[in-house]
């Protein structure tokens, strides 16, 4: 069970003066219950992958598979896809269109033909796992902040229960605290076994949380492996648009200047192990 991603291109407005090649090779696999990130530079094609997850985008070139149906196929295949791969889109703004969160919540569910009892069950379980209050079940999606838009988008697309959860750039607008949180529901999420594909610019936190981490150049893939692979290789030669996080240029500084100290994310670690190095 996967989505697997071979020589995938995209080429937007093809044959026309505004012809762009957003995407030119990628290659990826997203099992079931694991966290894979997704960083590159703006423009290099992040967004564009992630609607072809869910066959909102089709291929130019090469192919999306979804627990085995392309997504080049029938119609009723391309809603089977879109039923499995759920899509958190990078801007609230177009997602979000429904007059009443109660009716943004129910669209997908009713969609996939959920019964009125499921409908309501999921809208409150749901809601309650975002931290949204149920007060706001009769108010406009245009009147929360941003914060709470972003927690909506991800609470009705949950909704439905899906199989695979692709999110774009999901903690930007929201505090500390609440992008906390749902990095802990995502960590959740991923091990009861949903597939989550996380878009960020956040390389810290793609390194400390994800599985294994997708770096997009111009659309190219040029790296894909685990985060401490990608972390040798961040410290062997800079990679286009991803700086060091400064955490692990601080360490490589203090390596530098003789102190034995492995290569951590992790600030606590970092500090006892500098402490017992200046002691000795
Ligand atoms: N609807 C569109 N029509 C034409 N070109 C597009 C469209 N959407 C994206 N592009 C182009 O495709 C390329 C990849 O864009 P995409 O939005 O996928 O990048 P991104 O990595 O998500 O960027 P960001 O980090 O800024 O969100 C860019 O050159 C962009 O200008
Ligand atoms: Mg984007």
């Amino acid at each position: 069970m996967s989505i697997r991603v071979d020589s995938l291109c995209h080429v937007y407005h093809p044959g026309t003066p505004l012809e762009t090649r957003a995407l030119a090779g990628v290659n990826l696999l997203v099992e079931r219950g694991e966290w894979i990130a997704v960083v590159g530079q703006t423009g290099s094609g992040k967004s564009t992958l992630a609607q072809h997850l869910n066959a909102l985008l089709l291929p130019t070139g090469g192919s999306v598979t979804v627990d085995g149906i392309s997504t080049t196929g029938e119609t009723a295949a391309l809603r089977e896809v879109r039923r499995k791969v759920g899509l958190v889109f990078q801007y609230p703004e177009h997602q979000l269109f429904a007059e009443s969160v109660r009716e943004e919540m129910a669209f997908g569910p009713k969609n996939w033909n959920f019964s009125e009892e499921e409908i309501n069950r999921s809208t409150i379980e749901t809601l309650t796992l975002l931290g949204l209050p149920l007060e706001f079940l009769d108010r406009s999606p245009f009147q929360l902040s941003g914060g709470q838009k972003r927690r909506l988008c991800i609470a009705s697309v949950l909704a439905s229960r899906p199989d695979y959860l692709v999110l774009d750039e999901p903690t930007a607008g929201m505090d500390a605290p609440g992008r906390k949180e749902l990095l802990a529901l995502l960590k959740c999420l991923v091990k009861e076994g949903i597939g989550v594909v996380h878009i960020t610019h956040d390389l810290e936190l793609a390194l400390a949380l994800a599985d294994r981490v997708l770096v997009l150049e111009k659309g190219k893939t040029i790296f894909c492996g685990t985060p401490d692979s990608l972390m040798d290789e961040l410290l062997d030669r800079p990679l286009k648009g991803l700086c060091l996080p400064p955490i692990l240029d601080l360490v490589s500084g203090l390596r530098d200047y003789g102190y034995s100290i492995p290569y951590t994310l992790d600030p606590d670690a970092l500090a006892e192990r500098l402490e017992r190095e200046i002691r000795s």
